[in-house]
């Protein structure tokens, strides 16, 4: 079974990782590098594990997180097909036909918001990458481009990001610091509706509920 430590050092994966933080950039988009992805992985295992997934299941969160962006240097619409089939490009030979299909589902489901949750370890992708809003995700230091981009602002405007997974209570909690003199609450949800009900979805999925906390404010 291949493990996240390998995929980490595969330089077509890294290769792909850093032309699509290149291309992102061009856009003034968040971070969707290394420091992004490296995040997403780290907390789709430990999610994985908290809500009991298989030892097997975690490594494969982990890889799905770890892989799940790297398909935007070809285009960001899409950006969740393209990767989900370079995914294959690179371990179809490597990996069990199975283990290749669940990465390839979870890497596709991240971003299609129409489509329906296929397996656990996308569940457990979406949680961990639609969660993964702070500050140091903004790369543009430029203020005007700051203020003028919706996505920039409101990342900009979390200065603390707690995920949690209580197994006992059945909650998956994201609990957001925010700094209103940046963004008002109101704007937050303004972008980040979509995302939330999506995080609702994959709980479900889980057999979770999904709470989000805003500056004390429970809001879901
Ligand atoms: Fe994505
Ligand atoms: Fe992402």
């Amino acid at each position: 079974m291949i493990t996240l430590e390998e995929v980490k050092s595969n330089k077509t994966i890294l290769a792909f990782i850093n032309q699509s933080s290149k291309a992102l950039s061009i856009y003034h988009y968040t971070d969707h590098g290394i420091g992004h992805v490296t995040l997403v992985a780290d907390r789709a295992r430990e999610l994985a594990k908290k809500v009991g997934l298989s030892s097997k299941n975690q490594e494969l969160s982990a890889i799905a997180g770890f892989c799940h962006d790297m398909g935007n240097f070809l285009e960001r619409k899409n950006h969740e097909y393209w990767g989900a089939l370079l995914f294959q490009g690179v371990f179809q030979d490597k990996m069990p036909p199975k283990d290749l299909a669940v990465v390839m589902q979870a890497i596709a489901n991240h971003d299609d918001y129409y489509a329906k949750i296929l397996n656990p370890v996308a569940a457990v992708l979406i949680l961990a990458d639609k969660s993964d809003v702070r500050r140091s995700r903004v790369i543009v230091k430029d203020k005007k481009i700051i203020e003028q981009d919706i996505h920039n602002r409101v990342n900009f405007a979390v200065i603390d990001n707690n995920f949690k997974a209580d197994p006992l209570r059945k909650r998956i909690i994201l609990q957001l610091k925010i700094d209103t003199k940046f963004v008002p609450v109101m704007e937050y949800f303004e972008i980040f509706t979509e995302r939330m009900v999506q995080c609702r979805k994959a709980a479900k999925f889980l057999d979770y509920k999904f709470t989000l906390i805003i500056n004390n404010f429970k809001l879901l």
